[in-house]
């Protein structure tokens, strides 16, 4: 049995999408005319043993969210919950502080996604990979390749070309290390709590010494790549996987267009309904869009269906 998370975050990290995002939260901002979340949710929802997919952030909740999960519940016929972290907790410790969430039903293992990425979400290539790669409790993370001035906008990996086993990882280094980057989504097993878990006590030994009054939140505090990939990388248990298949950040108004474009050209395969409706006289294309490249005579390569450009 399998899990997802999706790691959402909370209100303040969207400034980069003001003013488009005042009006609904940026995980729920329309990528390629669904929300952003969905196509996370449709990819976990593609995989039979998917039994249920948890978003974890330090929002309120409120109606729009409400709203989404159930909608998208019914659409993809799995359970999805909102799990709300009472501050941010990073991306390693919102998942440590609702473990008992996710291991609940015993799951073998488990995908982490970070919200705002765009993808083709290679996860049953991830899975199939896990299991040629280390042993059956390996961790793997979905790598791909940028040029070495991008490089250090993201999480770094030096991988041993014959294992892909990651021998080196380093968060946005100031200086190139590798053209291998974390794409942000993540195959783990229960085990990874074990070392969530061993940095979580040492923060708690830390604070203890500080003697901080709010230790306890300052512990739980941990962040997936600087404190866990770091750590675990040349210790067999983390590998890479790497994909040429499309992904990209969606960090600004500007990148979610961007991000539009890569999911409306794979609807061409998977989803052509949502780009035109086939009738008489030529198609006819669904919502208001702004065509914004043509080949031939009727053939549309790109177009945004919204309203919000
Ligand atoms: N639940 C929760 N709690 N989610 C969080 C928190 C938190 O405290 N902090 C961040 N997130 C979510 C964000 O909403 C986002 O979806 C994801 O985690 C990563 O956010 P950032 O911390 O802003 O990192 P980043 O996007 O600059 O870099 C990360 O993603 C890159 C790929 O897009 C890193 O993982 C990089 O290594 C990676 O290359």
């Amino acid at each position: 049995m399998l899990k997802a998370v999706i790691l959402i975050g909370g209100p303040q990290k969207g400034t980069r999408f003001r003013p488009l995002s005042f009006e609904v939260p940026k995980p729920l901002f329309p990528v390629a005319g669904v929300p952003m979340l969905q196509h996370h949710i449709e990819a976990c929802s593609k995989l039979p043993n998917m039994k249920e997919i948890l978003l974890i952030g330090f929002y309120q909740p409120n109606e729009e969210i409400n709203r989404f999960l159930s909608c998208a519940q019914q659409d993809f016929k799995i359970s999805i919950r909102y799990l709300q972290e009472y501050a941010a907790l990073g991306t390693g410790g919102g998942i440590y502080h609702f473990r008992d969430q996710i291991l609940s039903g015993s799951p073998e293992a488990f995908f982490v996604m970070n919200a705002d990425v765009c993808s083709e979400f290679p996860l049953p290539e991830m899975l199939d990979f896990q299991k040629e790669h280390g042993d059956a409790y390996s961790f793997v993370i979905l790598g791909t390749t940028a040029n070495r001035k991008q490089s250090l906008n993201y999480g770094c990996i030096v991988e041993n070309e014959q294992t892909d086993e990651v021998l080196h990882y380093v968060e946005k280094p100031s200086t190139f290390v590798s053209d291998i980057i974390n794409c942000g989504i993540y195959l783990f097993t229960p085990e990874i709590f074990q070392h969530i878990g061993t940095v979580f006590q040492k923060n708690q030994q830390d604070m203890l010494l500080e003697e901080q009054s709010n230790g306890w939140h300052r512990a739980e505090v941990i962040r997936l790549e600087q404190d866990i990939f770091t750590a675990l990388a040349g210790q067999g248990k983390l590998y890479v996987y790497k994909t040429d298949r499309f992904w990209s950040q969606i960090k600004s108004a500007g990148s979610a267009i961007y991000a539009s474009r890569l999911y409306l050209n794979q609807y061409h395969t998977t989803h052509p309904e949502r780009l035109a409706t086939n009738r008489e006289g030529g198609p006819k294309t669904r919502g208001k869009c702004f065509i914004g490249c043509f080949v031939g005579k009727h053939q549309c390569l790109e177009f945004y269906t919204s309203s919000y450009w």
